[in-house]
């Protein structure tokens, strides 16, 4: 049975995993220790749980475990990254290179940044959403101490070249972060073999709760060293003080094993419902994919309507389907995307434009009746 609403809005949020909830919830109870305490089991029980998904968040990204900080989510971890480079590395140069879809949590760190004396690049995409390689090379300064290009987008799902950025990152010698937020759990993602120095991920973007992600910091080839934001007990190596979050942590971890483990099978079956959703929304007139539609994350589909008015379509689907326009961090603001106007849409198109997020729980049920309610919805208006 149909059960409404129907939820695409994954990129959003997800639902916790009912195998996720399982992991954390003794380390309420039972196991509620401070991961800090030395001398006392409930202490060393803890602890142990934060080491087992240290190693379950390092493993998603072929990292070491001493390689991660757990944050209070994505947020935070780009704040730490980038804050941290900017302090650290402030003998060295103050220029950051970034680009222009980037997630608001590192726009508006750089904004923040250029304020206290950052020199910004902020880089522009193609129409389908993807930097230029050329431009980025030609970006580069003898005081760039920071690149941030994300992994995938949040709005378009679309990729970047990331394994490009990290070699040319490296052959510079200079810090290259990438926000997976998006991608980690839903495609590989190797910060080896990409070269990538700073990663961060969020827990409820994979099935685990709020208030839960990590960042990743090299410490080899090179030792990536940040300045702390967050002062205080030293914990998280002096990166992040603060009492360890156990349940999230545990759940965070669990969350990446679970998306380690299911990516092949579930990248196919929720491909294969994003495509089977696209390929019937692409029958209508004035539908169109933002966004390059091979360079991008298996779950997502972002679909323009053209000369449709956005936010009575918005309207008309939210009734009983959950989807957003924009991201969700932006959608009590009116204002057209600045994912898509830096693609070129004009404001009219860029405000006509849907996110369809598919997830772990999305059934083919469901996709039929979204092919079907969006399309009676288009008649109408
Ligand atoms: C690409 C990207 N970066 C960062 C964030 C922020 O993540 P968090 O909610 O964990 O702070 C999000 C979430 O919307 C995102 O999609």
């Amino acid at each position: 049975m149909l059960k409404l609403p129907v939820y695409l809005d994954n990129n959003a949020t997800t639902p916790v995993d009912p195998e996720v909830l399982q992991a954390m919830l003794p380390y309420f109870t039972e196991h509620f220790g401070n991961a800090a305490s030395r001398n006392h089991s409930f202490g060393w029980v803890a602890e142990e749980a934060v080491t087992q998904a240290r190693e379950q968040v390092a493993q998603l990204i072929h990292a070491a475990p001493s390689e991660i900080v757990f944050t209070s989510g994505a947020t935070e971890a780009i704040n730490l990254a980038m804050k941290g480079v900017y302090e650290m590395y402030s003998t060295k140069g103050n220029h950051i290179i970034t680009c222009a879809t980037e997630h608001k949590a590192v726009l508006d760190t750089c904004k923040h940044l250029e304020r206290s004396g950052a020199e910004l690049t902020c880089l522009e995409v193609n129409r389908e959403g993807i930097i230029d390689l050329n431009l980025l090379k030609a970006a580069i300064r003898p005081n760039t101490v920071l690149i941030s290009i994300m992994t995938a987008n949040n709005e378009t799902g679309v990729l970047q070249p990331v394994k490009e950025i990290g070699a040319i990152a490296k052959q510079h010698e200079i810090i290259f972060f990438t926000d997976a937020t998006q991608a980690a759990g839903k495609i590989p993602v190797d910060v080896q073999s990409d070269n990538i120095d700073l990663l961060c991920l969020s827990a409820h973007k994979i099935y685990g709760p709020k208030g839960a992600g990590a960042l990743y910091v090299r410490r080899k080839n090179p030792r990536v060293r940040l300045a702390a934001q967050i002062d205080g007990g030293g914990h998280e190596k002096g990166m992040r003080s603060g009492t360890l979050n156990v349940p999230g942590i545990v759940a965070l971890g669990k969350s990446c094993a679970l998306g380690m483990q299911k990516m092949d099978e579930e990248s196919k079956r929720i491909g294969g419902l994003r495509d089977q959703l696209e390929k019937s929304l692409l029958q209508l007139n004035n539908v169109a994919v933002n966004g390059n539609r091979v360079h991008r994350l298996p779950n997502v589909t972002n679909l323009s309507f053209a000369g449709i008015p956005g936010n009575r379509l918005l309207t008309e689907i939210s009734r009983t389907i959950a989807v957003s326009s924009g991201s969700a961090c932006t959608s009590a603001n009116p204002e057209p995307s600045h994912v898509l106007k830096a693609m070129g849409a004009a404001d009219d198109l860029a405000k006509s434009s849907i996110r369809f997020g598919l997830g772990r729980f999305t059934t083919q049920e469901e996709i039929e009746y979204a092919v079907e309610t969006v399309k009676k919805i288009l008649q109408n208006l």
